[in-house]
């Protein structure tokens, strides 16, 4: 049987950047990403996921979004705190905001569909790496800010699941920790 090293490795050495700088995936690329996103597991097939790409100028619009988030839930945050808000989409020259998109069936309950979503976000981060750049997951307070979601465009019922920044490291990457399988695994 032959086994696919090449595949292994990249799997195994997937690396999340902190610090992105541009470029970052042009469209093909990044109509890739999404195909990936799209094999992801779903039980019944249900597509619980959508996904908000900010790019470009809109991030500027979107800082102004995550003040505000900021805002409400501390009118007293200072000049700082609003900054790095303001600022914080300028970290990548991509967001994806990855959505669950729960709907209703009497088999696949709402949290099958938030680790689809997951499994979703998992995947841009991968299929960034495979189209040649870098990526990282983040949530934060912002992730939880149901005005934010619905600022983006998000449903009365989605939830954000993340948002995957995207771009070219700007970072060394980071040593993989060595784990022993054995120590989160056991034969039964
Ligand atoms: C659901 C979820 C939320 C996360 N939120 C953040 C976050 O807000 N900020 C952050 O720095 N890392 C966050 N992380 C962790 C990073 O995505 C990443 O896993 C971490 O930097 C370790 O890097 P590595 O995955 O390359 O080992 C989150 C990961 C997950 C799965």
């Amino acid at each position: 049987m032959s086994v696919a090293f090449s595949g292994l490795d990249f799997l195994q050495q997937r690396n999340s950047a902190t610090r992105l700088t541009e470029p970052g995936p042009n469209a093909d690329q990044l109509e890739q990403m999404f195909l990936c996103a799209l094999r992801s597991p779903d039980h019944a097939r249900l597509r619980p996921w959508r996904f908000i790409s900010i790019q470009g100028d809109r991030r500027i619009a979107f800082g102004e979004l995550l003040r505000a988030s900021l805002l409400r839930r501390d009118p007293d945050a200072d000049q700082t705190a609003q900054d790095r808000a303001l600022n914080a989409p300028l970290r990548a020259p991509l967001l994806i905001a990855v959505l669950v998109s729960p709907r209703e069936h009497p088999k696949v309950p709402v949290w099958e569909q938030r680790l689809s979503a997951g499994c979703a976000a998992f995947s841009l981060t991968l299929a960034a790496e495979a189209v040649g750049y870098a990526a990282i997951w983040r949530t934060g307070a912002f992730a939880e800010d149901q005005q934010l979601l619905r600022d983006v465009g998000g449903a009365q019922n989605e939830e954000f699941v993340g948002f995957v920044y995207v771009g070219s490291r700007d970072c060394p990457a980071k040593p993989i920790p060595t784990l022993e399988t054995d120590d989160f695994h056991r034969v039964w």
